[in-house]
């Protein structure tokens, strides 16, 4: 009997059936994801250490002993330290003084209360090291990183029984988190939601696992929502997908109901690559903000964190009172195939239903039906 193609090397360096990696910033969607079969990376970056600790705990109660991860942002150019107001100081006034306008001409109230945005451990170098601690301390099985390379905890990981696994955008990146000794490499390409480079899926993908070879697994991401993606993604030479936007609008999500039924409405067209969220260059779908920064008289964005802090109690208040024109969130291009809010475990079940179906016609003897 032919080898099942959705069952890669990535499948038993996890002991997962499926392929699949969610990215997720929701705990119920992880949870889900993992009991359909599939493996989940939990964005704890938005997160206090407490919190983390207690999201882990909350996480392992429900998925009986099965393996998951953390995904955490490390930026190299992130400040040492210094509370918010200090970071906040040193941005400059004709900055404050554009955003205050746009308050001023969208009638935004302040937030109601906490700005989850400052609690990013990337604003400062000493908050991100505090959340690794207790990653590292909790011995999760997978810790994960969207952003800076790992590769100086790969021994702390390593010596605690954790796999690191490094996202990167170019082949050279690749070559320096493999000598850095990660577990899998994340091979993204510009059409996926959130911090990218400029180089698309169908190119990064089968340039790094050249470069892996049989070292190391790589998993694909950028763009991928449906089985057909996946089973591009393994014809590239990956053993599995990293997907962020698909799960964006799963029923157990906890995106407000309002982004969930822009996402399901949005085409490729509607996401934008830009620096105006994190300072970084970031895809994500477009919006009032979006559009405000591509006005002639925009300032230039500025660095991260600083436009993450400039903004930080805009998008709150548009998230404390649901400001659609304002509402976005990192968006992929494949959110263009995302056209109704299923559980998580459907749009398990339905993307390697989707690969098997397109490697069953590949190696079918029946004529291909053709258009038309
Ligand atoms: C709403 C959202 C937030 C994200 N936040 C992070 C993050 O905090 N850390 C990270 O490593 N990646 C983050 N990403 C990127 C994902 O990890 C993943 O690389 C990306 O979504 C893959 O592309 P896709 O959305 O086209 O599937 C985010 C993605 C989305 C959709």
């Amino acid at each position: 009997m032919s080898r099942d193609p959705l069952h890669t090397k990535l499948c038993d360096s996890l002991g997962i059936e499926f392929p699949i990696v969610a990215f997720t910033h929701c705990k119920d969607v992880a949870v889900a994801v993992i009991n359909a079969g599939a493996f989940a990376v939990y964005g704890a970056a938005p997160h206090s250490p407490d919190e983390i600790a207690a999201d882990i705990k909350w996480i392992r109660e429900r998925i009986g002993g099965k393996p998951f991860g953390m995904d955490l942002l490390l930026p190299a150019a992130a400040p040492p330290g210094g509370t918010i107001d200090e970071l906040r100081a040193q941005i400059p006034k004709t900055h404050v003084d554009f955003v205050d306008d746009m308050k001023k001409r969208y009638d935004i109230p302040p937030p109601k209360g906490r700005v989850e945005h400052f609690e990013l451990g990337w604003v400062a170098q000493d908050r991100a090291r505090a959340q690794l601690d207790v990653v590292l301390e909790e011995r999760v099985p997978v810790l994960a990183f969207g952003l800076g390379s790992p590769a100086f905890l790969i021994e702390a990981a390593h010596e605690r029984g954790i796999q690191v696994w490094g996202l990167v955008g170019k082949p050279r990146q690749a070559k320096r988190e493999l000598e850095a000794g990660v577990d899998a490499i994340i091979a993204q390409g510009s059409d996926a939601a959130g911090h990218t480079g400029s180089i698309g899926t169908f190119s990064i993908v089968p340039a790094v696992a050249a470069i892996a070879g049989d070292k190391v697994p790589v998993i694909a991401a950028g763009g991928i929502t449906t089985g057909q993606h996946l089973a591009a993604a393994l014809c590239l030479g990956a053993a599995g997908v990293w997907t962020g936007t698909v799960w964006l609008p799963s029923r157990e999500s906890d995106v407000d109901i309002i982004l969930k039924e822009k996402l399901i409405a949005a085409t490729a067209e509607d996401t934008v690559h830009s620096k105006c969220m994190s300072g970084f260059s970031m895809r994500i779908l477009k919006c009032k903000w979006t559009e405000e920064w591509e006005r002639p008289d925009a300032p230039p964005t500025l660095p991260a964190p600083y436009q993450l802090l400039l903004g930080g109690e805009l998008h709150q208040a548009v998230k404390d009172y649901r400001i659609e024109p304002f509402m976005t969130d990192a968006a992929g291009q494949g959110v263009g195939f995302v056209t109704s809010m299923k559980p998580a475990r459907e749009i398990v079940f339905d993307m390697v239903d989707e690969a098997r179906e397109v490697f069953e016609n590949l190696t079918s003897d029946e004529p291909v039906a053709t258009p038309g």
